[in-house]
């Protein structure tokens, strides 16, 4: 999309990082197209879907060139942000009427959250859960391909890891400590998935198993046998 394209140009692409968070994106946008597709929206809503999709990580690219890192906590919260710039320099630009505006900054602000903000409507809810999935779907992809390792093994679990874990809950990052934990946290991120099609991409894709075969340890069976029952494979 030129607009995107037309906004991004403005950084340092020799920098893998804003390599790898462009062509993230656009998968973002084709996974969210597919989620609204199956959960048959109207074509206006399927292309809010896919805009989000699009721009719900603009703001790493001012996050890497300014900070060099992908760390909010060590720089900005990116989907806060992110939602700024979409109010700020891209909405004006597409014809969006104000509701469609706030869903689309919505689903933006709260894509990175641990959970999703009260302040949305049912119909706003859908759009946050919708590119908080597709995210999800390609974060694990970026995982299993290897071109994104959250952490390396590097010591035990926490017991509070390991209990939202064993919960089926999203681990926090208060809560992680190690590399290994960060692995866990980024398993988990299964426990967050909102709609039957995206587990069923991850379970065709394979993602767990070659996630799986890549740590190649035995610290994280536990959790694999968790997570290949709820997604009843082998
Ligand atoms: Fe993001």
């Amino acid at each position: 999309m030129k607009l995107f394209d037309d906004y991004t140009k403005q950084f340092d692409f020799s920098n893998e990082k804003i390599e790898l968070k462009y062509h993230h994106s656009y998968r973002v946008q084709k996974l969210c197209e597919m989620i609204a597709k199956n959960l048959k929206m109207n074509e206006r809503d399927l292309y809010l879907a896919s805009i989000t999709g699009l721009f719900h990580d603009i703001a790493r690219f001012r996050q890497i060139t300014e900070y060099h890192t992908f760390l909010d906590s060590q720089s900005f919260d990116h989907g806060d942000v992110g939602a700024d710039i979409f109010n700020n320099e891209i909405a004006n630009q597409l014809d969006l009427s104000e509701e469609e505006r706030i869903i689309i900054y919505k689903a933006i602000k709260y894509h990175n959250k641990l959970a999703i903000g009260n302040d949305v409507n049912d119909r706003e809810l859908i759009f946050c859960q919708i590119v908080r999935d597709a995210d999800k779907v390609d974060i694990l992809y970026l995982f299993a391909t290897n071109a994104s390792l959250p952490g390396k093994t590097d010591g035990e679990v926490n017991s509070d890891c390991h209990r939202i874990f064993m919960n089926k809950q999203s681990i926090s990052h208060e809560y992680v400590t190690n590399g290994t934990e960060k692995n866990v946290a980024a398993l988990a991120s299964l426990w967050d998935i909102n709609f039957p099609i995206s587990k069923q991409v991850i379970k065709e894709k394979k993602y767990f198993q070659q996630i799986e075969k890549m740590l190649n340890h035995e610290i994280y069976n536990k959790y694999f046998k968790l997570i290949y029952e709820d997604l009843e494979v082998e």
